[in-house]
C-alpha cells in the first residue's frame, strides 16, 4: 500500500516556524519563573539523547511500559479489531508502535504527529519498508496547537489514538484534560485511546529516574541550550547551567531544572535575560498519577476506560479507553 517513502504532511494551521518559537521561549524565559517548554528538548540531537535515556537502567518507564503491553497484546488486539489506524502523538522512536502493528489484525494506517521533523521522516521510512501494507503517514505538528490530519486514503474501521511513554505527564492537569479532549476528538465517535501513564511510587525510584548516574539525563536536559544557540542566536555557556530533577510529592511531578551556576546575563533571540546564581529555568514536568486519578481526568475528557494493565510492581500502567 505504501507507495515508496512517505510523505511528511504538517496538521497545523502553520507548521510549527522560528518564529513560533522565539516568542514561546522569549515569554518563558522573561516570565518569573522561568520556564521552556520540554518540546524543544527534541531537536535531532534531543530525540537520540532521549532513545538513550530509555535504555538506562535507572528509566523504568519505557522497559516496564513495553512488558505491560508485551503481557497483553493478544488482548489488546482483540479489543481493537481488524484494519484499525494508528494515531500516535509524539511518536519519537518506533519501538512502541513496532510491537503494537505486529500485534494488531491487519492495521490499515500509521500516523505519527511528531514536532521532531527530521527524525520523524528518518523512523516513518524505516516504517515504510518493514510495513508496506499499512500506509504510513508522518505529520509534522505541534499537538499543543490546533489541527487537522489529513485524510487518510484507505478507509480504517476504527481510530486508536495511541499515546505512549507517559508524554501526558510532561502537561499540568489542567493540560492533559485538554490534550485528552483533542485526542478524544481525532478518535471519533467509536474509536480509543491506548496511553501509557506513569504512577505515583517512592519518590527515590522516581528521582533516581531523572537523575542517571550516565548523565544522559542531564545532557538532554542541557541540549536545549545548545538549540536556543543555533536556533534563536542565544549565547548561553551551556557550563554555567547545571541539570536538576527533583520529586514533588505533595505535586506528584518530577521538575526537571537547569540551574544557573553564576550571576549573568544571556543574549537571546535580541533580547537580555538576567539569572541570578541558584536561579533556575523549569524545563519539564513529569507528572506521576494513581489509576483512580487518571481514569477520572480522561472520564472528564470523555473517554471511558475499559481496561487498566500494571507490573507487578506497580511502577507503570497502560491503559485501554474507548470514545465514552
Ligand atoms: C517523552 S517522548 C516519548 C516518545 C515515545 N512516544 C515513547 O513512548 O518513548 C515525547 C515525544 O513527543 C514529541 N513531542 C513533545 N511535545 C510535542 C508536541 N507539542 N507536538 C508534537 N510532538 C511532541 C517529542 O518530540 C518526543 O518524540
Amino acid at each position: 500500500m505504501n507507495e515508496g517513502t512517505p510523505e511528511l504532511a504538517t496538521a497545523n494551521e502553520t507548521p510549527p516556524d522560528l518564529a513560533e518559537e522565539r516568542a514561546e521561549v522569549l515569554e518563558g524565559l522573561l516570565a518569573e519563573q522561568k520556564r521552556i517548554s520540554p518540546k524543544y528538548f527534541y531537536d535531532e540531537r534531543g530525540s537520540e539523547l532521549f532513545d538513550q535515556i530509555c535504555a538506562l537502567p535507572e528509566y523504568y518507564p519505557t522497559r516496564t511500559e513495553l512488558s505491560i503491553m508485551d503481557a497483553h497484546l493478544t488482548e489488546i488486539s482483540k479489543l481493537v479489531g481488524p484494519r484499525a489506524a494508528v494515531i500516535e502523538f509524539g511518536a519519537g522512536s518506533n519501538l512502541k508502535v513496532r510491537q503494537l502493528l505486529d500485534a494488531l489484525e491487519e492495521p490499515a494506517a500509521y500516523v505519527p504527529v511528531e514536532i521532531s521533523g527530521d527524525y520523524l521522516l528518518k523512523q516513518a521510512e524505516d516504517l515504510a519498508s518493514d510495513y508496506p501494507n499499512v500506509h504510513i503517514q508522518p505529520v509534522f505538528a505541534d499537538f499543543t496547537q490546533p489541527f487537522e490530519l489529513p485524510e487518510h486514503p484507505v478507509r480504517p474501521e476504527r481510530n486508536l489514538v495511541f499515546f505512549p511513554g507517559s508524554t501526558i505527564g510532561n502537561f499540568t492537569r489542567g493540560e492533559a484534560r485538554e490534550l485528552l479532549g483533542v485526542m478524544r476528538a481525532e478518535a471519533k465517535d467509536d474509536g480509543a485511546l491506548l496511553i501509557g501513564v506513569d504512577l505515583k511510587k517512592d519518590p527515590a525510584t522516581v528521582q533516581a529516574a531523572y537523575n542517571d548516574r550516565e548523565g544522559v539525563t542531564a545532557e538532554f536536559n542541557l541540549n536545549v541550550l545548545h538549540r536556543l544557540n543555533r536556533e534563536l542566536g542565544a549565547n548561553f555557556d551551556v557550563d554555567a547551567f547545571r541539570h536538576e530533577a527533583v520529586y514533588d510529592e505533595a505535586e506528584g511531578r518530577i521538575e526537571m531544572r537547569l540551574v544557573s551556576l553564576e550571576d549573568q546575563v544571556v543574549k537571546v533571540a535580541g533580547r537580555m535575560i538576567s539569572f541570578r546564581r541558584g536561579e533556575h529555568i523549569i524545563t519539564e514536568y513529569s507528572h506521576k498519577y494513581s489509576v483512580e486519578e487518571f481514569h477520572a481526568l480522561a472520564r472528564r475528557a470523555g473517554f471511558r476506560p475499559e481496561r487498566t494493565w500494571t507490573d507487578e510492581h506497580g511502577l507503570f500502567s497502560v491503559h485501554y479507553m474507548t470514545s465514552g
